[in-house]
């Protein structure tokens, strides 16, 4: 007779006893899109968060609170913020020195609608100098030229002030790589960005302000997105598959651009990756699926300012961590929490949301190529 020694009790995170399908669970988690705060001060017709900003009665997780949960939850890569305009969260370095701390988060991406130059400034600089070795990339939003976007956006001057807040990273950028070639200073790994959100009422130009942005500013990259949610505007709406191809097309010539000037040597892995989203986004857009099934649940959770959690963005909150005693495991393995991950497996659901898509392509076939583009990420020479 064969005796099969028992599996070694899981360790417990605080209170809560993993099992082994929870603790493989646990372990896949790569992404936590945190929305820092609801303030905002744009008023964007495209928002699909606009429902809940500037809400004064929101009771923000405290910075003491995050710690908590970080200890609570395994490591995982990416930390995504969000909001509202996440620099206005007044404790946002700190924030994102905690989630460091507590689970070694490997790179920060912060969108922003640049209008506070100084402060988004100076937000960088001190993510960059109390995070060694961290990514840092900043995705400036851009609706359009100065009509459009200011009209977009709902804030006179938006449009300016957000390319004076880009060539304002830039110099930072060219700052620190400069005195990192001379040897005074460590590697600055800091990414700049322009994300557009394209729609119905953009897309005549989105496309030349790609090209003119990225010709006359020393960005990184850009990447486009369709239009998702429940926009302010309900007139507003995505565009159509041709008007996207078309649009990817632009975006695949204008990222090999940028890449050839700043990042040569990565260029083939950083082309693929970008390829893949838009595949994944073409997928939802002709066919109404996806390839494979979306890995919200399982690489990704979505916490609001006040400890609300979700499994992805657009899906319902599925529990609250403030009420769990800010542990992470009770809420993610919630009735709801459960019933909602199998709903996602099930039902095929389905998006353009951009950033989920980026991080579902992590999983399986496509892992390796996930690998080699986050090597080439960190090596910036
Ligand atoms: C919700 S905003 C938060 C960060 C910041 N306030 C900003 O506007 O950049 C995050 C990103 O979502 C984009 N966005 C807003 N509404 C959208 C929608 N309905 N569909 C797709 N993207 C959208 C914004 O343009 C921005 O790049
Ligand atoms: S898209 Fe960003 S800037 Fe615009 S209203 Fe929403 S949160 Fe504010
Ligand atoms: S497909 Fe989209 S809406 Fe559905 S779970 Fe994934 S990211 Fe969320």
């Amino acid at each position: 007779m064969t005796v099969v020694s028992p599996a070694p009790a899981s360790p417990p995170i605080g209170d809560f006893q993993l099992d082994d399908r929870q603790r493989a669970i646990m372990s896949r988690l790569k992404v936590v899109t945190m929305f820092v705060t609801n303030v905002c001060n744009a008023r964007c017709e495209t928002c699909f968060y606009w429902m809940h900003l500037n809400d004064p009665d929101t009771n923000n997780l405290t910075v003491d609170e995050i710690r908590q949960l970080g200890l609570s939850m395994p490591d995982f890569d990416h930390l995504l913020v969000s909001g509202g305009e996440p620099v206005m969260r007044k404790e946002l370095p700190e924030i994102v020195r905690v989630w460091r701390e507590t689970c070694n988060i490997k790179s920060v991406d912060m969108p922003t609608n640049g209008l506070l130059t100084k402060r988004i400034v100076e937000v960088v600089e001190q993510m960059l100098d109390e995070n060694p070795g961290m990514m840092v990339t900043v995705g400036h939003s851009l609706d359009g030229f100065k009509e459009t976007h200011d009209r977009l956006r709902g804030v006179p001057n938006n449009f300016e002030k957000t390319i004076q807040t880009i060539e304002a990273l830039v110099e930072v950028r060219q700052r620190r790589e400069e005195a990192f070639r001379r040897g005074k200073g460590p590697q600055p790994f800091l990414r700049l960005l322009v994300l557009a959100c394209v729609n119905n009422q953009n897309i005549d130009e989105i496309e030349r302000l790609a090209e003119w942005v990225s010709d006359a500013h020393d960005i990184d990259g850009m990447m486009f997105e369709c239009l998702r949610g429940e926009p302010k505007d309900p007139e507003l709406l995505p565009p159509t598959p041709e008007q996207f191809d078309r649009v990817i097309q632009t975006s695949m010539r204008i990222n090999d651009k940028t890449m050839r000037r700043r990042f040569p040597e990565q260029r083939p892995e950083r082309l693929a990756y970008i390829r893949s989203v838009y595949r994944l986004q073409r997928s939802h857009i002709t066919k109404g699926k996806l390839p494979s099934t979306c890995q919200a649940g399982h690489n990704l959770a979505v916490l609001e300012p006040d400890g609300r959690l979700r499994l992805c963005e657009l899906l319902d909150v599925v529990g609250d961590v403030r009420e769990a005693g800010l542990s992470f495991p009770k809420v993610w393995f919630s009735e709801e929490a459960e019933r909602q991950r199998n709903w996602i497996r099930d039902c095929r659901c389905s998006c353009t949301h951009c950033v989920n898509l980026g991080h579902s392509i992590r999983e399986g076939a496509q892992i390796n190529l996930q690998r080699r583009i986050d090597e080439a990420m960190f090596r910036l020479t």
